[in-house]
């Protein structure tokens, strides 16, 4: 007996499909925040991700370079995109879009290139020119990891470790984000960042589908729950895996109910 494959489109619709949804809400609680691996910009990484909330005040994004001089902090100023920097030669700031709390998806990309850096949403950029003599973004070894949101709360408590302290008091990010993306000295093609798992803990939930509405606390509350359980009864398993796990749950209900006469012809 041959052992029955999976049909390939259908796989690969489903993958698709699970990629697609692999957004996280952010809840703007107290504690609330997603955490990613370092960027290490350098002096022409480029970093994207796409958000969407009904809110016009919030952090986005903060990386800093352990608490010296460097940072970068996007956030929501009254509905318009604000990303403030420094790359050693005194803080900048680009403001771009407006009415960016409507509820629909937006997308920011920052470009860095030698003394310039650009902040663009939904197509449309303005560009900085920094000061000084030097345009890298701290040193790798002792940058702070990506922060999505807001700030873990350990911070309040060491301040000195942060190039912007006054960050830890921004009004945290209430709504979406998918598809942060960067190209950095590490990995010189963009490519997707995966959520630090362990964080997820404080408030990330991954999105359960793609569609704009948005679940009800309490369904995400019980998935998040779920996810949690998972983690903690089999700690290797990433929220990746769990998608992954769904995906091919799902793969063999359509196989076993549209699919059923192909199986057993593939399998005969
Ligand atoms: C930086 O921007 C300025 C003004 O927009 C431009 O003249 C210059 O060529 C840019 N430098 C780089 C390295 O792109
Ligand atoms: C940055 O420049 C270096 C050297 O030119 C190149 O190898 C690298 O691919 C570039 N990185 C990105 C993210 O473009």
């Amino acid at each position: 007996m041959r052992p029955t494959l999976l049909p390939a489109p259908l796989l690969l619709a489903v993958l698709l499909a699970c990629q697609v949804a692999r957004c996280f809400l952010l809840e703007g609680s107290a504690t609330s925040y997603a955490q990613f691996r370092k960027w290490n910009a350098g002096l022409n990484g480029t970093l994207e991700f796409e958000f969407k909330t009904e809110q016009g005040n919030g952090l986005l994004l903060y990386t800093d370079d352990g608490g010296t001089y460097d940072f970068f902090e996007v956030k929501l100023v009254e509905s318009a995109l604000r990303l403030r920097y420094n790359l050693g030669g005194g803080a900048q700031i680009v403001t771009v879009g407006h009415d960016l709390g409507d509820g629909h998806w937006h997308k920011v990309q920052i470009t860095r290139c030698n003394e310039n850096t650009t902040l663009t949403v939904d197509g449309v950029g303005a560009v900085s020119t920094s000061r000084g003599k030097e345009f890298e973004f701290g040193k790798l070894a002792g940058n702070s990891d990506v922060y999505v949101g807001g700030m873990p709360s350990w911070y309040n408590s060491k301040l000195t470790l942060l190039a912007l302290p006054s960050v830890i008091f921004e009004p945290r990010f209430n709504g979406f984000i998918r598809n942060l993306v960067y190209a950095d000295g590490e990995n010189t093609v963009p490519r997707r960042q995966e959520m630090k798992s362990r964080d997820v803990k404080c408030g990330g939930f991954p999105c359960v589908e793609s569609t704009n509405k948005r679940k009800s606390p309490r369904a995400l509350r019980v998935y998040f729950f779920l996810f949690q359980l998972i983690e903690y009864i089999n700690s290797p398993f990433t929220i990746g895996t769990l998608f992954l796990l769904i995906c091919l749950i799902r793969l063999y209900k359509i196989h076993f109910s549209s699919y059923h006469h192909f199986g057993f012809e593939a399998a005969s």
